[in-house]
């Protein structure tokens, strides 16, 4: 595995990312250097095919088995490292500072 980039994110207050995902990065990460409280988590979505058809997913759910978002609460300090190919987004930074984190993709 090899480092591909990196990149800085400063995220002031009321910013969002939405979907995306790293391909063709075999693994990507964050890691959090200022993550204030309710600045944004990052949120996977359930890329089963499986919730396209079944009628007990609703949109916006957080029933643990029928949802189809994760979030990941972090604190300063924390690394996620997930699939380059698994859509994801951050959730608003509803905090009054911004977010310092740290991003890279692998190959
Ligand atoms: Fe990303």
């Amino acid at each position: 595995m090899e480092l591909q980039g990196y990149w800085v994110h400063v995220t002031p207050p009321g910013e969002v990312t939405q979907y995306h995902h790293h391909k063709p990065s075999l693994f990507s990460g964050v890691y959090y250097v200022d993550k204030p409280k309710d600045s944004g988590d990052l949120v996977f979505i359930d890329v089963n095919p499986y919730h396209a058809f079944s009628p007990r997913v609703l949109p916006g759910t957080t029933d643990p088995i029928t949802r189809q978002e994760y979030n990941f609460p972090a604190d300063d300090g924390t690394m996620l490292i997930f699939p380059g190919w698994l859509p994801h987004k951050v959730a608003r930074n509803n905090s009054d500072r911004r977010r310092i984190s740290i991003s890279f993709n692998t190959i």
